[in-house]
């Protein structure tokens, strides 16, 4: 009998990545349904796929595979965290967008929403621009976060408080390679808790 071989058997071994919250199978099948909702609901009005950097990078990839319309794609980087697993509670816009917002329909790609603060500063920035319509597609969303107040309106899973890692997500920049989505488990001496 053969066993699988693990994709990335040196991660693996990093006692810093505990339980396995989303499989790789489970990401790409939720990514997947995901990308036809919006193929859907933008059809004939094909939208512009903000990228919120970094965290959302992988999800973007995956996601914008699965939309059947010819999309545009930019980025912005806002930086709320530094090397912590704690917000700063002061969000930074990091690198603007190249594209102009006027018309369009702009959907925020976003890899988690935990307190709102991030998406709340990113929409007030975006809305000034105005764009004809502005959803949010999120990956993860807190079980705590008020998604209607927020105006999500996709998301990918809930998630309970654990910090988590990989598919994008990151602990001081590390981890973002990850295929699945894993519980942080903080080692002795580690410095980003
Ligand atoms: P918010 O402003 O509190 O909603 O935080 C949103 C940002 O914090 C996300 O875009 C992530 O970059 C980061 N973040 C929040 N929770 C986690 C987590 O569990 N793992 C990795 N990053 C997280
Ligand atoms: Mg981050």
């Amino acid at each position: 009998m053969t066993e699988a071989t693990p994709a990335q058997p040196e991660l693996d071994r990093d006692p810093a990545i505990g339980r396995v919250v989303l499989t790789e199978e489970q990401l790409a099948r939720r990514i997947a349904e995901l990308g036809e909702q919006l193929t859907a609901d933008y059809a004939g009005r094909p939208p512009l796929l903000v990228c919120v950097l970094r965290g959302a990078y992988v999800f973007l990839t995956d996601l914008a595979r699965h939309i059947d319309l010819p999309v545009e794609i930019d980025f912005i980087a806002v930086s709320s965290y530094g090397a912590t697993t704690r917000t700063s509670g002061v969000v930074r816009l990091v690198k603007d967008l190249d594209v102009d917002l006027t018309g369009r329909d702009v959907v925020l790609v976003e890899d988690i929403v935990d307190t709102g603060l991030t998406l709340r500063y990113l929409r007030r920035s975006l809305e000034a621009r105005n764009p004809a319509s502005l959803e949010v597609c999120a990956l993860l969303a807190r079980e705590s976060a008020d998604l209607e107040s927020l105006g999500v309106r996709y998301v990918g899973f809930t998630v309970p408080g654990d910090f988590v890692i990989g598919y994008g997500l990151d602990v001081a920049e590390r981890y973002r390679n990850l295929r699945y989505l894993a519980v942080y488990e903080p080692q002795d001496g580690d410095p980003a808790i």
